[in-house]
């Protein structure tokens, strides 16, 4: 007898209930969302053979939950079902790999072949239990990963303030380094995770109906409003809402956000009614907020408002001990969404994978090992098919510096002559210093220091500016060093 696990998402109790009764009589186990976060969280949690998915949903549109299964869980079959077929929602449920399309009221008869047919088609149970293994290690889809300090400390911090009451959060990032996912690692690690996650770009939208869009309204509001609507600090009370790109909100709605932050009450557009809500605003900016408020583009008691509690995001390029990690953590999801199997990558990719700057940061990152993996028939990742920008680069630069993994069989190992510069690792700040050995009778650390700085003057021509720049520290320290070492300081510049 069968057993798979079917997830129902609709919001109609009705709907659920009739179509439970009968995967329950088919033998099969059902399981329940009314909203399209509540669906996902179920996923997460219960790794369902199948999901049958209403395409309007209170929160977010099925449409939007079905690309973010086929996002991160490919292989659990979608069939979509819905009262009022429109031809684009088809197209494009379809397109993203939903596996069919059923109108509502269901014809139970016909629906109980579909729902079979794409049980069948789960293959061998074995694949299916790696799948649900698959799932479920996947559970923090929001996996956040980084171990550099500067990201072990802010996931630390992320933590505590999911847990916090917090009401306000500022998310600051270069674009790319992980402000979504971060905003959406404290929603899911928070009391509130179980409550809709809303999302809206504040730079997408015009004020107006940025304006409705947030504080819903009543009927006959304006024209166009036929019907009341909820916004979305409504949807999402009890939960989390994130305004992304806050930077670019109008000055009027910016008001309007500071003062339901302070009373946690909104009123619809048109509406006398005050609405007690309760939802964690959680801002996103990659502009630098402070240099708005300079520029009067941005209200500074907002700005204090929202910064009580800051969060900064690092560029890629200021942490890349994260860079490799990442890009391990792509290439296996990657071998999961397109069913391969690679292995890694090798040396000489990695060694141009950490010293690329990356200015799209981890998006950039993330594009490069898709791009690659799509690309490459080997086993592992190799230059070919980086993107040219990440290896026509940096003059100067020996192919014959690999980054060392332990594992990989074309690595040099260190010269048994002394330490020779075979290979390097990235320093906290993102710098790059040598993996060297110390000789069991050790060294000095003030002889090694003169060593650098005679390196550096040598490297520069005894340019100071350049030396002291090499080396991080101001051309007065250099100055100061070079006395202490007793280098000649004639060729100033
Ligand atoms: N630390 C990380 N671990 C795993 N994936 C990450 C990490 N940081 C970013 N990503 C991934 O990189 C991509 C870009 O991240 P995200 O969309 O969160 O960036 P963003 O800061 O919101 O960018 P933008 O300012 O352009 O909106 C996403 O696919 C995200 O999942
Ligand atoms: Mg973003």
């Amino acid at each position: 007898m069968s057993n798979e696990k079917v997830l129902i998402v609709d919001d109609e109790k009705l709907i659920r209930w009739s179509v439970r009764r009968q995967l329950e009589e088919w033998g099969y186990t059902a399981l329940e969302a009314e909203s399209g976060t509540g669906g996902l969280a179920q996923i997460r949690a219960e790794a369902p053979d199948l999901i049958v998915l209403d395409v309007r949903l209170p929160d977010l549109s099925g449409i939007e939950v079905l690309r973010e299964i086929k996002q991160n869980y490919l292989s659990i079959p979608v069939i979509m079902i819905t009262a009022d077929p429109q031809l684009d929602d088809i197209k494009t449920a379809i397109k993203l790999g939903a596996l069919d399309f059923v109108k509502k009221p269901l014809d139970f008869d016909e629906f109980q072949v579909t729902i079979a047919n794409a049980i069948d088609r789960l293959q061998l149970r074995s694949e299916r239990d790696s799948l649900r293994e698959e799932v479920k290690r996947r559970s923090g889809y929001h996996e956040v990963v980084g171990r550099s300090p500067r990201m072990v400390e802010l996931m630390n911090f992320v933590r505590k303030v999911a847990a916090s009451e917090a009401s306000t959060v500022l998310i600051q990032g270069e674009s790319g380094t992980g402000k979504d996912l971060i905003a959406k690692a404290i929603h899911y690690d928070s009391t509130r995770a179980e409550k809709p996650f809303v999302a809206i770009n504040c730079s997408a939208i015009p004020e107006t109906l940025m304006e409705a869009e947030l504080f819903g309204h009543e009927r006959g509001a304006f024209t166009d409003a036929k019907a009341q609507k909820k916004g979305l600090f409504e949807i999402a009370d009890g939960g989390t809402l994130f305004l992304d790109e806050i930077g670019e909100m109008s000055t009027y709605l910016q008001a309007k956000l500071l003062r339901v932050l302070e009373d946690q009450i909104i009123r619809r557009i048109g509406g006398v009614k005050d609405i007690g809500v309760d939802v964690r605003v959680i801002a996103a900016s990659n502009r630098d907020l402070e240099q708005g408020v300079r520029e009067g583009t941005f209200r500074q008691d907002l700005f204090y408002r929202l910064s009580i509690i800051p969060i900064f995001i690092a560029p890629l390029r200021h942490r890349r001990e994260d860079v490799l990690p990442l890009a391990d953590f792509f290439i296996e999801r990657y071998n999961f969404r397109f069913r391969k199997s690679l292995k890694g990558i090798t040396p000489e990719a990695r060694d141009f994978l950490v010293r690329y700057d990356w200015p799209g940061n981890v998006r950039e990152l993330k594009n490069a090992i898709e791009r690659a993996m799509i690309l490459e028939e080997s086993d592992y990742i190799r230059p070919t098919y980086l993107p040219i920008q990440v290896t026509g680069q940096a003059p100067g630069y020996e192919s014959t510096l690999p980054v060392t993994t332990p594992d990989s069989p074309e690595i040099a190992p260190l010269s048994a002559s002394g330490p020779t510069m075979a290979s390097w690792r990235p320093l906290p700040s993102g710098r790059m210093i040598p993996v060297l050995e110390l000789p069991r009778e050790g060294t000095s650390l003030e002889e090694v220091e003169r060593e650098l700085v005679g390196l550096a003057l040598r490297q520069t021509g005894g340019n100071q500016t350049h030396a002291a720049k090499l080396l991080d520290i101001s051309r007065d320290a250099l100055r100061y060093k070079m006395k202490k070492f007793g280098f000649d300081s004639e060729s100033d510049n």
